[in-house]
């Protein structure tokens, strides 16, 4: 008689990154930063194409933080050339593999001819299922939650709403993540074990897996394991767990 094999367990439904290491990549080969973040594209593109395949519904990337404008210049020119090429070269072809795209972020301040980069990808793709890429872009969580704020405290000003209807389901669909189920895993590559910054409010409840593996580096074989580390997890959302209840 074969053995029973136990059922498949589900994929996490939303995966987030910080895609960490890609300077300490391109240092240990003697290299410029920029070739790090350069080969970061290409595992960004592997880890689109195997959160595609394996059937994950968000994956949620910290392309560019608003803490990153305190890099050297050259630097942050280098990164948003980068962004702007990404969405240029790859946009078609990620339309067509069904992915659609949202970005994150604070957009006031940003160059209008990135703005409406971003804006037209997201329109073209909006339909799309397979995937949801949402790319954080000039993103920052307390940014994010104080816009929140201001908007909120817009309403009550204008009396369209009572201080006391300001929930945590309300103030959730005033973020930019609005609509978007909160991540159930989050990977940080490269070793650094913290949040900086990253979907602080979303992240209540999520598991954190830390690996060492750099960016440029990251394989469909890291995210699997990050997933079989996840399903190691007892997620309890603050009561007990299924054997304890
Ligand atoms: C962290 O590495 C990475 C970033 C600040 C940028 C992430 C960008 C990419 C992966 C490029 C592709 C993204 C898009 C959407 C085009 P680091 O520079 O902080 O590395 P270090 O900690 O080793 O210095």
């Amino acid at each position: 008689m074969p053995a029973t094999q136990p059922p498949p367990q589900p994929v996490p439904r939303h995966v987030a990154i910080i895609m960490d290491g890609n300077g300490r990549w391109a240092s240990e080969r003697g290299l410029p930063r920029q070739a790090g973040h350069r080969q970061g594209v290409e595992a960004l593109r592997r880890a689109i194409r195997t959160s595609a395949d394996l059937g994950i519904e968000y994956l949620t990337v910290y392309s560019f933080s608003s803490e990153n404008w305190s890099r050297p210049k050259p630097e942050i020119a280098f990164l948003l050339d980068l962004l702007r090429r990404f969405i240029r070269t790859d946009v078609a072809q990620l339309h067509e593999a069904g992915v659609k795209i949202t970005v994150i972020g604070e957009r006031a301040g940003l160059e209008p001819g990135l703005v409406k980069l971003l804006e037209d990808a997201e329109q073209l793709t909006r339909d799309n299922k397979a995937l949801n890429l949402v790319v954080a872009f000039n993103y920052g969580s307390r940014n994010e939650i104080a816009r929140a704020a201001q908007a909120l405290a817009r309403k009550v000003a204008e009396g369209k709403i009572a201080p006391e209807d300001v929930t945590a389901a309300v103030v959730s669909n005033h973020l930019d993540t609005a609509g978007m189920p909160d991540p159930d895993l989050l990977i940080r590559t490269g070793g650094e074990q913290r949040i900086s910054n990253y979907l602080l409010w979303q992240c209540a409840y999520t598991e954190f897996v830390f690996v060492p593996e750099y960016w440029p580096d990251f394989s469909a074989d890291i995210l699997k394991r990050a997933i079989a580390e996840f399903h190691c997890r007892d997620r309890r959302f603050g009561g007990l767990s299924v054997q304890r209840a």
